[in-house]
């Protein structure tokens, strides 16, 4: 039934809207309702959003949780969640349909892939919410806060513009102030290594995703960077 259900989610999400696809890493080419081919990349906010609001995307946005929160707290901004899962996407799709969030989208790609669907300087800021941590010395590359993700970042992301990183893992975490800390045009802007010890020093942090409160019900304790590169 799960298989079934996931099926279902798949070939639902070609009706949707708020939904771009790239189904072959190969080929830069992203579709949208029924499969057609569109091409975004410098036009999201004139073409799909249809205005100029700032861009904000939510890397490995799994469900969406981060992109529909904000979508509600910052009306004047266009939200993009990104993560290469249908089913999770699907989810947050039909929450932003069902609510009547205009200023949410998703596309459903490798983060590798960004550079390809977003334009210099096309985005203005960057959340980067849970990521797995790829523990193993030999998959350090994977994780999103290594050098060759910053630097696909920095080519989409606008001057000055912010990368925020919330996550439970001391691993990622170090190594993301380590990478931060080797790098000659990277300015930290916030650092805490327990976010609810005090009172939130960002309204944004609320916000909770699904992992989050599978961690919090673990006890672990949740991190928060914010930088960006100068
Ligand atoms: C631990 S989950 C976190 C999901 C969500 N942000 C949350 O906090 O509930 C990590 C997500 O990253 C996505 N992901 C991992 N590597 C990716 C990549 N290279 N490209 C796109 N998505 C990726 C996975 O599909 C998964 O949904």
């Amino acid at each position: 039934m799960a298989r079934r259900n996931k099926l279902m989610k798949f070939s639902e999400l070609i009706s949707f809207p708020n939904v771009y696809q790239n189904f072959d890493p190969k080929k830069p080419k992203i579709v949208g309702v029924d499969l057609v081919e569109v091409d975004l990349k410098g036009k999201w906010a004139s073409n799909h959003f249809k205005n100029g609001n700032p861009i904000v995307l939510e890397l490995a946005c799994g469900r969406g949780e981060y992109s529909l929160g904000l979508s509600e707290m910052f009306p004047n901004k266009n939200f993009i969640g990104l993560d290469i899962k249908g089913a999770r996407i699907w989810k947050g799709a039909s929450i932003a349909l069902n609510s009547k969030l205009s200023n949410v989208a998703f596309l459903r790609t490798k983060i590798e892939q960004v550079n390809l669907f977003f334009e210099k300087d096309e985005v203005d800021e960057i959340w980067i919410t849970f990521p797995d941590p790829f523990l193993k010395d030999s998959k350090e590359n994977r994780r999103l806060t290594s050098p060759a993700f910053l630097e696909r970042y920095k080519q989409i992301l606008k001057p000055g513009g912010t990368i925020n990183l919330k996550t439970d893992s001391p691993e990622l975490y170090q190594f993301t102030q380590e990478v931060l800390a080797n790098s000659a045009d990277v300015e930290i802007l916030y650092d805490k290594d327990d976010i609810y010890k005090d009172a939130l020093d960002y309204p944004e942090l609320e916000l909770k995703t699904y992992y989050e409160k599978m961690h919090l019900l673990d006890n672990r304790l949740i991190k928060f960077m914010k930088f960006r590169f100068i």
